[in-house]
Order: C-alpha cells, then sequence, then structure tokens
C-alpha cells in the first residue's frame, strides 16, 4: 500500500486559501490536515470552526483534524459537523481518554490519539485496540517548520511492534519536520501515514512534492 499522505493547511497561504485548496484537490494527498491550536495546551493560537467550514464543502479530500486543545470533548460534535472525517485527540489533554474516543465514534467519525514526543508508546497498550490511528508528533506541537526529532523513528518501530503483535490494523501516522527524508526513515520503520506542512507548501511545486512523498 502506498504511504497516505496529509499536507497540513497550517503552512498554506491564508491570503488565499482556495488556490491552495484547489492545489490539494488537484493533487495525490489522500487527506487534508488541519491544525487546531487554542494557546492553552500549545503556546500558539491557530484557527477554529468558521475556518474549517468555509472550505469543508471545497475540499475533496478527507479532513484529518489534529486538536491541539484542552478539553476536547466539549467541541468534538462541532467538529464533526463542521466535516471531520478523523479526529486526534491528545493523549496529554484527555482524563477520560476512553470515554473520549467513544465519543468520536459516535459521531461517525475516525477516532485517533496523538502522542507528544515525551509520551511513552507503552501508554497505548490498553486502548489501542479502540483507535483507528495513532498519531505519533515527531516535533513539539505548536508551530510549522521545526526540525524533526529523530527518536521518532525508534517510536514508529515500537508502535509498529505493537499493533502487529496484537494483530490490529491500526494505521500510523507522523507529524513534524517531515520531508524525503525523514519521510523515508519513517516508512521503513513502519509509518503509514505522512504530515508535511513546510516541506509541501513553501516548495516550488507542491504538486511534484505530494507525488514524490506519495513514492515513499
Ligand atoms: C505542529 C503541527 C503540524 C505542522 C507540521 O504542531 O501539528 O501539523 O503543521 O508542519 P511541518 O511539516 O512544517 O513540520
Ligand atoms: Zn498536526
Amino acid at each position: 500500500m502506498s504511504t497516505i499522505i496529509s499536507p497540513s493547511l497550517l503552512s498554506a497561504n491564508f491570503y488565499n486559501l482556495e488556490e491552495d485548496i484547489q492545489m490539494i484537490n488537484n493533487s495525490e494527498a489522500d487527506w487534508l490536515h488541519i491544525d487546531v491550536m487554542d494557546g492553552v495546551f500549545v503556546p500558539n493560537i491557530s484557527f477554529g470552526f468558521p475556518v474549517i467550514e468555509s472550505f469543508q464543502s471545497k475540499c475533496n479530500k478527507p479532513l484529518d483534524v489534529h486538536l491541539m486543545i484542552v478539553e476536547p470533548d466539549k467541541y468534538v460534535e462541532r467538529f464533526a459537523k463542521a466535516g471531520a472525517a478523523i479526529i486526534n485527540v491528545h493523549y496529554e489533554a484527555c482524563t477520560h481518554l476512553h470515554r473520549t474516543i467513544q465519543n468520536i465514534k459516535a459521531q461517525g467519525v475516525k477516532a485517533a490519539v496523538t502522542l507528544n514526543p515525551h509520551t511513552p508508546i507503552c501508554l497505548l497498550e490498553d486502548i489501542i485496540s479502540d483507535l483507528d490511528m495513532v498519531l505519533l508528533m515527531s516535533v513539539n506541537p505548536g508551530y510549522g517548520g521545526q526540525k524533526f526529532i529523530p527518536q521518532t523513528v525508534e517510536k514508529v518501530r515500537a508502535l509498529k511492534e505493537m499493533v502487529e503483535r496484537k494483530n490490529l490494523s491500526t494505521i500510523i501516522e507522523v507529524d513534524g519536520g517531515v520531508n524525503l527524508q525523514t519521510g523515508q526513515e519513517l516508512v521503513s520503520a513502519g509509518a503509514d501515514a505522512l504530515v508535511a506542512g513546510n516541506f509541501v507548501f513553501k516548495s516550488e511545486n507542491p504538486l511534484e512534492t505530494i507525488a514524490q512523498l506519495k513514492k515513499l
């Protein structure tokens, strides 16, 4: 199976989102990654419902929504209504993670848990069979364009081992500092899906860059 590519809208041109959404529609990208930041869970604020709703009907790729917010339960229903196909919540932001996951699934949306770089894979042992996807952060969340944390490759390997040991089909996605080189290392270690922000949107030919990532 080819690598799932989820370009991160955070690095798009917000003055002309229409152009970037059209590029995504015409590209080989599988999903569109949407980074929602609240200024509390992470030291940055991005965008919310009005922005997502404004392009939701124009984007023909499933929306892979990454919630970098505290108390995500409060907003799961609204993100589902805004068009999310996948909702990623942070392990570190959920006290009652099992309830949150059931809440996401009840909306008919795929459920994913995201781990910060310092959060160990073993904490997923008792929840992974309920998940459609795990998103591993390979940078500290909050900003695009940061440097890849190399220990992530080992985490991907350990997570792949857990998925296989339990005979699951959980998707492994990685987010932060992805380019052709880090992307190749991640895919070789067992990653199924790659998020890429700056590497796609700041490249000279984003369509071609997506096509190259897709071949990893
Ligand atoms: C970081 C976000 C990422 C970010 C990735 O907090 O979760 O999705 O947009 O950007 P790059 O690929 O530029 O590191
Ligand atoms: Zn993200």
